[in-house]
């Protein structure tokens, strides 16, 4: 008799952003009058760009005729998209070659896979609150160990509290991982990390011998022109990151899906293995590369015009965080996050546990947003809104909560 991957049992209730949308789905079954705003999934709301539109455009017509077709797509992207975001790399000063960057689907796919080409028994270090991908793919992969139910913490994941007095930044974790999942500007708490401080997680590495998985899915939205867009602005990277980008925060492909991971050719195992080499072969073999269509998509973003209106819309996102961050902080909540990201972190009023400050909002004002606790037991206590809505719904959605 067959068996099943029994890790997949390991993992906790169903993926977040699902049991969220099953919970919103009920509530709107039983009051199909209310008027609800969604605040809880880091999802986009604004059009693609015009430039976006017309390279899709463009490229769906190549495929109309036999010249210009394209069956498969080369399994690690096209030279013309790596070559752009090799470009990218190079006007901030980072040493990343069109050939290290590895096109795909997109960064939620990447950072869970990502895990694969790393041993079995590696130690991971994930951040507490953490987007829960990252830990749920080591799940799956039999990294965990059990849950523990009392600490609500798997016993072989390092944890590494991020907390008001930490600025939402871990400190070195007290046991040596192999493998750490870094996310800035972060999701959930919106927290961004100074130059000097990822100096610091990238020195750490090369020291212990650790791998830094860094998430940069929301440097666009970086306004403090000191903070490091990517981990290869640090001194010593090259030996010891593996980035991942996406197309979606910054140019709302949430539904056409893009990203991008960078695996330096730098980056050696123990043994001198180059995870570059375990990287490519294992797009090869599980990857027939991102869509024609889409990748010509992705170049149009690094074109000037592209450049000019994504940064518009991020730009209009920006505007929706400062107005949920404003309008927070002056009906009396405590507020974090915001200014360099996407997602506002809040502490709930009255002590409400995340749950129920989000079954509160929820049936009283009809807003959604994600609950701190989701994320991790750190995350208890805080809530989670995101400035991807519109902004006419923005608006009303803090109107809404500030008056409750
Ligand atoms: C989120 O809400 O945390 C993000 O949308 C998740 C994702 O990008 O996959």
């Amino acid at each position: 008799m067959f068996k099943a991957n029994k890790n997949f049992l390991n993992l906790q209730g169903s993926y977040l952003f699902s049991t969220i949308a099953k919970k919103v789905q009920t509530f709107t079954e039983e009051h199909p009058d209310a008027r609800i705003i969604r605040l809880g999934i880091g999802d986009v709301t604004q059009p693609l760009v015009p430039a976006v539109i017309d390279a899709l455009h463009g490229a769906v017509d190549e495929m109309a005729h036999k010249e210009t077709f394209h069956g498969y797509s080369p399994d690690l992207g096209y030279d013309f998209l790596r070559n752009a975001i090799a470009g990218e790399y190079k006007g901030r000063g980072c040493d990343v070659a069109a050939d290290e960057i590895f096109v795909s689907d997109g960064a939620k796919s990447d950072s869970g896979n990502i895990q694969e080409i790393f041993s079995e028994d590696a130690r991971v270090a994930v951040c507490d609150p953490v987007y829960p991908v990252y830990t749920d793919s080591n799940v799956m992969a039999g990294r965990s160990g059990e849950f523990d139910p009392a600490t609500q913490q798997y016993k072989n994941i390092i944890y590494m509290p991020c907390t008001e007095e930490n600025n939402f930044a871990p400190d070195f974790p007290k046991e040596t991982p192999d493998i750490i999942y870094l996310c800035f500007p972060n999701n959930p708490t919106g927290a961004a990390i100074t130059k000097d401080r990822l100096q610091g997680w990238v020195d750490y590495a090369n020291k212990v011998g650790a791998v830094i998985l860094y998430d940069a899915a929301y440097e666009a939205y970086i306004t403090d022109p000191a903070l490091p867009h990517s981990i290869y602005e640090c001194e010593g990277a090259r030996t010891c990151a593996i980035e991942i980008r996406s197309f979606s925060k910054n140019a709302g492909f949430t539904g056409v899906r893009l990203g991008f991971t960078v695996v330096p050719k730098d980056l050696v195992d123990a043994d001198g293995v180059r995870m570059y080499d375990l990287w490519a072969r294992r797009h090869g073999t599980k990857f027939n590369g991102a869509p024609y269509i889409v990748q010509k998509a992705g170049a149009a973003v690094y074109t000037k015009e592209g450049q000019e209106q994504i940064r518009k819309q991020v730009g209009y996102y920006q505007k929706n965080a400062r107005t949920i961050y404003d309008g927070l902080k002056n009906a009396g909540y405590t507020v974090y996050g915001g200014v360099n990201a996407p997602y506002i972190w809040l502490k709930t009023p009255d002590g409400l546990t995340s749950w129920e400050y989000f079954d509160r909002l929820l049936s009283e004002v009809n807003v959604v947003g994600t609950p701190g606790s989701g994320f991790g037991p750190h995350g208890e206590h805080f809530f989670r809104l995101t400035a991807f809505g519109s902004y006419e719904n923005t608006v009303e959605a803090v109107n809404r909560i500030v008056h409750m």
